[in-house]
């Protein structure tokens, strides 16, 4: 127990941090360009929050939240998914009084229960954005633009954008009874879950994976023909919009998200080479949520991307950039003697911004040579006693093999001018 994390955890070890960096860092330059700023919200949440926002028919809340009482009794979730927490962040703090829509976007972990596999973790990390305060198609259309956009500079190709309208609640009740219509005398042929969603939520039957419940949903009704005027126009904006952008999407008037905030859009973005976890990216609008969580009926939509899954994509493609552990300079005390003029020398070199480490476990030369060229080591400063009586370091060129006695005083000023050769 001890050795081993909770399952469906993981650990990002130095091997792979790098590449967790480089893609936050896109991220991020992404989110500049399109004027989004990051805000940063609790990992937990009072349970309330994700009871309204995400919806109790939802798999999030009936099975996979990761709730507990604190010692005040409170009742505490750790999120596991950040919209509901940024809405109650953007009425908490106001954030409607300023200039709109709120543009923002966050990175971090996830929590939830599900059945750990390939893509599939009970702590994931998210990249979100959510934009709050528009109710035109044009801001779907940059949402979705934003996240097409970051797939592409991390140099994914072959993804599918599949977008659809789950409408909104003057049309999606007419839509639901059709569909209950549609399944009445087929309900005792679907799975238990479907049961008990054909009362509940019966457009999450479209949604199960189970191949009886696939056959028996074909022909069902679709939404996109039942939408009312104002969804319909909103759906062919959005669909003029993409275009206009030349973002290729697929219509798929199945595709009904996993939560129960949406109306009018949802989208979500595949990479099939990932199988059953292809879903890399997944959102939409959602224009009740606000209301919903006690402030006044105001718009949204975002999305979310998993990072994990990215980065599996990027594996699988061949993308991941080489990871850069080398350094400046290595410097090599030859005996235990030496090591704290050593250290002396390692810090002068450090707070002249230059990158360097030394022997912390009083190696051989031999060994000392070979650890600075695991690096590797552009320079190593070795000092021995006859440098130390004399004020003077071996600055040796690893990559020209050539060396150089020089004066203590002298060379922070060389190793600077040999990087720069
Ligand atoms: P979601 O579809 O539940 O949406 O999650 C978004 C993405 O998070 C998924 O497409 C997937 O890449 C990743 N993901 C979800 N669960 C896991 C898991 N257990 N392990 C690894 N990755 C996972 C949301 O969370 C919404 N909040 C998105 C949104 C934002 N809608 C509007 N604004």
């Amino acid at each position: 127990m001890l050795t081993t994390g909770p399952r469906g955890t993981r650990d990002i070890l130095p091997d792979s941090s790098g590449y967790w960096q480089y893609v936050e860092s896109i991220i991020r330059e992404v989110c500049q360009n399109f004027a989004y700023q990051e805000i940063r919200t609790p990992i937990f949440e009072h349970t309330e929050l994700f009871l309204r926002g995400i919806g109790e028919t939802t798999d999030i809340v009936e099975k996979e939240m990761y709730t507990f009482t604190d010692r005040g009794k409170r009742n505490i979730t750790l999120r596991p998914e950040n919209t509901a927490a940024v809405v109650r962040s953007y009425l908490e703090n106001k954030l409607y009084a300023g200039p709109q829509p709120t543009k923002l976007y966050y990175i971090g972990p996830m929590f939830r229960y599900d059945r750990p596999q390939a893509g599939r973790y009970r702590q994931f990390h998210q990249f979100g954005v959510e934009a709050i305060g528009a109710q035109g198609p044009a801001i779907d259309a940059e949402i979705i633009s934003l996240a097409v956009e970051l797939l592409n500079r991390l140099g994914l190709n072959d993804l599918k954008l599949l977008i659809n309208s789950v409408g909104c609640p003057v049309c999606r009740p007419v839509y639901r009874t059709k569909l209950q219509e549609f399944f009445r005398d087929k309900v005792s042929q679907l799975c238990t879950d479907c049961q008990s969603r054909y009362d509940r939520n019966p457009m999450r039957i479209l949604d199960c994976k189970n191949e009886t419940c696939i056959e028996y949903s074909q022909g069902a009704p679709h939404m996109v023909d039942c939408l009312c005027e104002v969804c319909s126009s909103h759906f062919t904006g959005l669909k003029e919009l993409l275009s206009a952008a030349g973002i290729n999407f697929i219509i798929n008037p199945r595709l009904v998200r996993g939560l129960d905030y949406y109306t009018k859009t949802a989208f979500e973005i595949q990479y099939a080479p990932l199988g059953a976890q292809s879903a890399v990216c997944g959102g939409g609008r959602y224009d009740g949520l606000i209301e919903e969580c006690g402030g006044q009926p105001t718009p949204g939509i975002g999305f979310a991307i998993g990072i994990e899954r990215v980065l599996l994509a990027l594996e699988k493609q061949e993308l991941l950039p080489p990871l850069n552990t080398a350094i400046d300079v290595f410097v090599a005390p030859l005996g235990i003697e030496l090591q704290a003029v050593a250290f002396q020398i390692l810090t002068e070199i450090r707070r002249a911004n230059i990158t360097a480490d030394m022997d912390y476990i009083n190696r051989s030369l031999k060994a000392q040579m070979k650890y600075a060229n695991k690096y590797p080591a552009k320079f190593v400063a070795l000092i021995g006693q006859d440098e130390l009586v004399q004020n003077k370091v071996m600055l040796k060129n690893m990559e020209t093999g050539s060396q150089e006695l020089i004066n203590r005083a002298e060379l922070v000023h060389m190793i600077i001018e040999g990087m720069e050769k």
